[in-house]
Parts: structure tokens; C-alpha cells; sequence
């Protein structure tokens, strides 16, 4: 068990032997993160369930990675996190709704000291898992990358950084955040970084998310087309100025040019590129709208700060989400 609490010594190195990890949620980014870390010696358990979990019990899990393609072929896989005991990490890499249900299921994974990573599109899951095991053993965290999960036991990585940006509730060096960074670096495929402000990371990240998702699923066109006609690139850079505002009134601190700058990042991506919020909305699954575009609404009232047009694009999902519910 890893002995160093969260308020303990400041390890530089992060110097590192195997790690225990569980990683809760073994789809797109548990499995190719988890997958990686197992690759490089760590001991990683990972919960699933369904067809998925039997077929990594059965056949290991297999990546297909544009970083190069692995398998684990005895991947240690349960629904149950009693028969996997204290770790040192949990990287918890469910979908924003199925939180709830994996927090009940943390208290056999918890020693003192093990840190819990969230890994949630959005800037509300570290506070909704801090309510139940409290802050200290909570690392806010995002990934950069683009994965999924390709069926039983498959992961498909098709792009991205495949990074991990994390680090303390208040941002200071602790010894397990480095010992993190050090195994995920270490790991083929992976790159860790330890933020120096991960609020600003998991902000800056959220108004580059939401509003291509929102607009996107309500107009389902790609990327390309959004960022191109001078109405709806007019009104992305409208969605993404109110969710700078909110940051603002929630003291965090984006950089000026985060606008322009989150702009420039979108005319990058592939043309044809959309976001899963704008996937799911469209196929009619459940989705993160509420921890997304709903969460800037929810946050920009209580803050006082006017979100009109993510206010608009959250009615017309949410209409839509329930519609599609409703008849499911
Ligand atoms: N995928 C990406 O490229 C990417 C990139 C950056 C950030 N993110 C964020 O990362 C988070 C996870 O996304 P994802 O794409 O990796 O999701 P995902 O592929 O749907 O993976 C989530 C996995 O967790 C499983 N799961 C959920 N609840 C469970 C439970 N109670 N017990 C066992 N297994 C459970 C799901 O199983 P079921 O299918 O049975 O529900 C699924 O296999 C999201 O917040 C997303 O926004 C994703």
C-alpha cells in the first residue's frame, strides 16, 4: 500500500516500483490507459461488467492503438471491487452519469493515501466524488485522446496525445502525484502531465468541449462545416466567451487569448471530427449534456453569469434527450 498521504512527503523523482491500480471503467480511456499501465508491469485490476468483463476474463483485452497495438492477455477483470482490495490508484473512467453508482462501489479500493483520479469531461466530477470520499483523496485529472471501446475486450485508439494531465486538489507536489506521472510516462504510448493549475486544465479543456458538442448535436454536422460558416463559428465563439465568463466568476484563471487560442485547436481537428456528447445526442443514447452544456447553464446561474447561448442549446437537447427517452 502506498504509505504516502496526500499530505505527505514531496517525492521529486517519483521514483517507482509496481503500482496497484484499479481502474473503474475499462472502456475507451480505462481500457487504453489501463491497458498501458498493465503493459508496463504495474498491477492493474480492471471493473467491468456485461459481455465486456467475460471477455476480459476470457481473452485479456486487446488494443488497436495508432500508438502501436497490444494486448494483455491476462487482464485481471471484475465487477467486483471487494475481490480487488486497497490500491494505490484508482483511475476511475466511467462516463459522468455512471458516477454515482461506481462511488458506492470505491470504499474496498480506499486506503490511506490512495488517490482516486477523475478522468470526466467536465468540471464537476472531482467535487461529486470529493462529497463521498472527501478531497484529499481525489487527484482532479482529463485525458487527451481519442479512444473507444471497439466491442468485447477491444479498445480503439484512433488519436490524440493519449495524455493525462492531473494533480492535486490545490496543485501542490505530492509524492504520489509524481509516482503517478513516473509509471504513466514510463508506459509506452502515454504521456502524464502533473498540472500546475488543474482547474484552469479541467476549464480550458470544457470550453473547448462543450460548445462543438452542443452545436454540433443540435445542428449534427461536423466540425468542418461548424467552424466554417460565419454563423455558426459566430456563435462557437459566443458558447466558448460564456463559458470563459463563468470560469471568471468562479475564480478561475483562463489565459486571455483561451478564445482564440480553443478557435485555432478547432480548425485543426479533421473536418469530418465531431464530439461523443453530439454522438450519443444523436443516436439517441444517454449522454453527458447534463455535466456539459447543462453544467454551464447550472453554474452560470448560480454565479450570476449569463450563458444565452449554451442556455439555448441546452433546452433544445434536453428536449430532445427526453424525447428520445421517452420513446426508447
Ligand atoms: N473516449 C475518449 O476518447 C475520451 C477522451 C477524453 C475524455 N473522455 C471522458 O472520459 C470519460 C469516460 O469516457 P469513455 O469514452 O472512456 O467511456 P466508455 O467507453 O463508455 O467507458 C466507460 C466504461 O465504464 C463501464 N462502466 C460504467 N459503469 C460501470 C459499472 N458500474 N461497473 C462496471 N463498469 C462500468 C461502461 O460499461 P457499460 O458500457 O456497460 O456502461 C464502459 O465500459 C467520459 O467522461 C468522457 O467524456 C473520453
Amino acid at each position: 500500500m502506498n504509505s504516502t498521504s496526500s499530505t505527505g512527503p514531496t517525492s521529486s523523482t517519483g521514483s517507482t516500483g509496481p503500482l496497484r491500480i484499479a481502474v473503474v471503467g475499462a472502456g475507451g480511456i480505462g481500457g487504453y490507459f489501463g491497458g498501458r499501465l498493465a503493459l508496463a508491469g504495474h498491477d492493474v485490476a480492471f471493473v467491468a461488467r456485461g459481455a465486456h468483463l467475460e471477455a476480459l476474463r476470457r481473452d485479456g483485452l486487446a488494443v488497436k492503438s495508432v500508438a502501436g497495438d497490444f494486448t494483455v492477455p491476462s487482464a485481471r477483470a471484475t465487477d467486483d471491487t471487494a475481490e480487488i482490495g486497497e490500491v494505490d490508484y484508482v483511475l476511475l473512467c466511467v462516463k459522468t452519469w455512471q458516477l454515482a453508482a461506481v462511488i458506492d462501489a470505491l470504499p474496498p479500493l480506499l486506503g490511506t493515501g490512495t488517490a482516486v483520479v477523475t478522468l470526466q469531461n467536465g468540471v464537476e466530477a472531482p467535487a461529486e466524488v470529493a462529497r463521498a470520499i472527501g478531497r484529499d483523496a481525489v487527484l482532479p485529472g482529463t485525458a487527451k485522446i481519442i479512444a473507444h471501446l471497439d466491442g468485447p475486450g477491444r479498445v480503439r485508439h484512433l488519436g490524440g496525445p493519449g495524455l493525462l494531465a492531473f494533480a492535486e486538489w490545490d496543485n501542490r507536489p505530492t509524492g504520489r502525484v509524481a509516482r503517478l506521472q513516473a509509471a504513466l510516462d514510463a508506459a509506452d504510448g502515454v504521456t502524464a502531465v502533473v498540472s500546475e493549475d488543474i482547474w484552469a486544465e479541467l476549464w480550458a479543456k470544457f470550453l473547448f468541449v462543450v460548445p462543438p458538442g452542443g452545436l454540433g448535436a443540435v445542428t449534427d454536422v461536423p466540425f468542418g462545416l461548424l467552424r466554417t460558416r460565419p454563423g455558426t463559428r459566430q456563435l462557437l465563439v459566443a458558447a466558448m466567451t460564456e463559458i470563459r465568463q463563468v470560469a471568471q466568476a468562479m475564480d478561475v484563471e483562463l489565459p486571455d487569448d483561451v478564445v482564440p487560442t480553443s478557435m485555432a485547436f478547432l480548425d485543426q481537428q479533421p473536418a469530418a471530427g465531431t464530439t461523443s456528447l453530439h454522438r450519443d445526442l444523436v443516436a439517441g443514447l444517454p449522454s453527458e449534456l447534463e455535466a456539459l452544456t447543462g453544467a454551464v447553464v447550472r453554474i452560470g446561474e448560480r454565479t450570476g453569469t449569463a450563458t444565452p447561448v449554451n442556455s439555448v442549446l441546452y433546452e433544445v437537447l434536453r428536449l430532445r434527450e427526453e424525447a428520445s427517452r421517452s420513446t426508447s
